[in-house]
């Protein structure tokens, strides 16, 4: 156990599948109350299920992270529940359904995901740290991606997205350092989720190629940073993103 986190509140959105779910079963793992949000109830009851069944205590809360009503609905209903907020993972992201050439790029495309991954992440951040700042404490962690380091080739709304996620996470940590917040992110290189599970295995087999140590990155080793972020082991840390990419980004 990296921390004991018996008793607090852990919030994961987008936990209904992939890094999220793992991310939630891990806090679920260390003792949290786990708050199970997404956009679909099926796949958050089937997360909120599995930790169930391993002993832990999870709750869903529809959001979708776009809709500034739906996340201050979330931050509201956690407070009357829970009382507080210890630990948020903004974790919920779409990807650019195909890579664009950039004078045909769709704009509905750009909006959207722009709207989920970066609007989303500021709304939640926004009415997160209203409720982290009554009890002057709180680790939030944000899920960006390698994307938010380097060009995705074609994927202009994501790696826009991603990039901007690093530069909120360093404002806001910067701003709130001094009220017991910490706020950091995480980036991912490709993970085995189902979406990537789903694909052909000529495009898994160019990534593996690709990574220095040889494999794809499994979802709970994004959830083990995560919960080491939340964690007192990472008391003095604030404002980063840790790469969590085999290595690809060393050269
Ligand atoms: N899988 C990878 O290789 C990889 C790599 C780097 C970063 N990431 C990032 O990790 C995060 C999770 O990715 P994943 O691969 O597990 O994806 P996934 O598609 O398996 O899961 C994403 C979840 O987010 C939910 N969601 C989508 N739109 C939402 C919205 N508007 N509001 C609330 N929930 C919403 C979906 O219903 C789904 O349950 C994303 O931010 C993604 O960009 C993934």
């Amino acid at each position: 156990m990296i921390n004991n986190m018996t008793g607090k509140t852990a919030l994961v959105t987008g936990s209904g599948s992939g890094i999220g779910r793992s991310i939630a079963i891990a806090f679920g793992e260390q003792g949290a109350n786990v708050i199970v949000s997404d956009i679909s109830e099926k796949n958050a009851n089937e997360t909120v299920d599995i930790i169930k069944k391993s002993g832990g205590n999870a709750f869903f809360i529809e959001c979708d992270v776009s809709v500034k009503d739906d996340v201050q609905e979330l931050i509201i209903g956690i407070e009357k529940e829970f009382g507080t907020l210890d630990y948020a993972c903004n974790n919920a992201g779409i990807h650019n359904p195909e890579p664009e050439y950039l004078p045909d790029a769709d704009e509905d495309t750009w909006d959207r995901i722009i709207s989920v991954n970066l609007k989303g992440v500021f709304l939640c951040m926004k009415y997160e740290t209203q409720l982290m700042l009554k009890q002057r404490s709180g680790a939030i962690v944000n899920i960006s991606s390698l994307s938010g380091l380097l060009a995705e080739s074609g994927c202009y709304a994501y790696t826009a997205s991603k990039h901007g996620i690093l530069g909120l996470t360093k404002t806001a940590a910067y701003d709130i350092a001094g009220s017991g917040i910490r706020i950091n992110a995480v980036c991912p290189g490709a993970v085995l989720t189902p979406g990537l599970a789903a694909a052909p295995e000529k495009f898994r087999q160019e990534l593996r190629e690709k990574t220095p140590v040889g494999r794809l990155g499994k979802p709970e080793e994004v959830a083990s940073a995560v919960l080491w972020l939340c964690s007192d082991l990472a008391g003095y840390v604030t404002g980063t993103g840790i790469v969590i990419d085999g290595g690809v980004s060393t050269v």
